[in-house]
């Protein structure tokens, strides 16, 4: 496994939309590596989550921690709540800074795990939010493009 460098904001590459893997890709070495690389990655720097975006690759692949560690490919939302809850978050990208983010109270999420199964995950809590925010970040969104008030704002 290899320790990655996490991007930090402001980085275009934070900002780009990741692509899709094709199942038949999901075994390959390379997305198995991916896979490993995020989940040391993550565990390293103390997150809950990780996107492939984070780490430079236009993958989409995240990995969630909050049930035990989650590896996730091509995460899709297919329904959410129309209710929303404010949470703190925080991002391995944006060190220092928290806020508070509205998301979406629960979702749902199709996925693949690591071995290409299909998976159908509702989630709330936590782990709602977790996913909401590593799913973003494929799509080049951070959180601090959501946040309603910081608790520690970005330095000027
Ligand atoms: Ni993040």
């Amino acid at each position: 496994m290899t320790l990655c460098t996490v991007l930090k904001n402001p980085n275009d590459q934070l900002r780009t939309k990741a692509k899709k893997v094709p199942v038949a890709q999901i075994k390959s070495p390379d997305t198995q590596q991916l896979i490993d690389d995020l989940i040391e990655t993550m565990i390293v720097q103390n997150g809950v989550g990780i996107a492939a975006t984070q780490i430079g690759s236009d993958k989409r692949v995240i990995i969630v921690d909050v049930h035990g560690i989650m590896p996730l490919v091509n995460p899709e939302i297919v329904s959410k709540s129309l209710s929303k809850i404010e949470f703190e978050e925080g991002c391995l990208s944006v060190p220092g800074v928290t806020g508070i983010v509205k998301r979406h109270r629960s979702i749902k999420l199709k996925a693949h795990d690591r071995n290409g199964k299909p998976l159908t995950i509702k989630a709330k809590g936590l782990l709602s939010i977790v996913l909401q925010h590593e799913t973003d970040h494929l799509d080049g969104i951070l959180f601090i493009d959501k946040v309603i008030r910081y608790t520690n704002p970005p330095r000027m």
